[in-house]
């Protein structure tokens, strides 16, 4: 197994323009992904962008948990095609739309691997009127997850400090080299004690990519571990709505206008 050992913050390299579809992964679970894709997703509404969140956790889908929302129909009636993808799109007081993922079954982690072309190729379609589509993944490292991973323009992988999210992160990176060569992976520091902190963790997972895969992911932007982040999701409501002054909030407006500007 690779050694990943602390080194002393490198400057990131700049963004190559982001793309519309943004997947975000970190191999290891728990790390705030469900958390930062609706943030985000909610973060470039309000720059006026019209975006799309796709729960892409086939396995245990929880945008709609984290939401409280009980939404009518989900991924799972579009896969079986009782309905199509654009009549499971539903609009968010937030001001960006959700197609909901198939919360608690499990059913849909064991997906075809021809189904799951046929979703993403409607995704491909129906997404057209969204600038932006924001691709909420699973936990781990499956055959679907490295297929949406490497279906998006860009992907995003998270991680934290700890040495487990760390080595599942790089795990992620290698595997979308060898899937998607020609696409751009970038990194977010998640749940960082302060910036610096989180720059030198990004160093530390960078510094590997470029020894052992000859290419360093850019450094997308540094959240910070906020408290408030907890206690939002147990009320079930939209962080920047709750805590707009929060650091975490910040945070993630900075990494929303990063990728505007990209
Ligand atoms: N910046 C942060 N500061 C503090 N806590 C955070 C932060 N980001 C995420 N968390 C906490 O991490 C927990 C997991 O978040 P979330 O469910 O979004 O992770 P996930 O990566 O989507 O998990 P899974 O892999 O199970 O899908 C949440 O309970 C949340 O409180
Ligand atoms: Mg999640």
């Amino acid at each position: 197994m690779t050694t990943l050992s602390p080194v002393s913050p490198i400057s990131p390299a700049l963004l190559l323009p982001a793309g519309r579809l943004l997947a975000i992964a970190s191999g290891k679970g728990g790390v705030g992904k469900t958390w930062f894709a609706i943030t985000l997703a909610q973060a470039l509404a309000r720059r006026r962008e019209r975006v799309l969140l796709f729960d892409g956790d086939l396995g245990l889908a929880n945008v709609d948990i984290q939401l409280g929302l009980t939404p009518e129909h989900d991924l799972g009636a579009v896969i079986s095609g009782r309905i199509s993808l654009q009549e499971a799109v539903l609009r968010h007081a937030g001001g960006f739309s959700i197609l909901a993922g198939h919360s608690g079954s499990g059913t849909l982690a064991q997906i075809a691997p021809p189904q799951l072309e046929r979703l993403l190729e409607g995704l491909r379609a129906q997404s057209t009127p969204f600038e932006r589509v924001v691709l909420d993944l699973g936990a781990g490292l499956d055959r679907s997850v490295r297929r949406m991973s490497a279906f998006a323009d860009t992907l995003v992988v998270l991680v934290t400090e700890e040495p487990t999210s760390l080595t599942d992160a790089y795990a992620t990176l290698k595997l979308h080299t060898a899937d998607a060569p020609d696409r751009q992976a970038v990194v977010v520091v998640n749940q960082a004690s302060n910036h610096a902190a989180g720059e030198r963790t990004y160093a530390t997972l960078a510094r590997a990519c470029q020894a052992f895969l000859g290419r360093t992911p850019p450094l997308l932007g540094v959240v910070r571990r906020d408290e408030r982040v907890r206690e939002a999701i147990r009320r079930q409501g939209l962080f920047l709505q709750r805590h707009p002054t929060a650091p975490a909030a910040a945070d993630i407006e900075a990494i929303a206008e990063k990728l505007q500007g990209a």
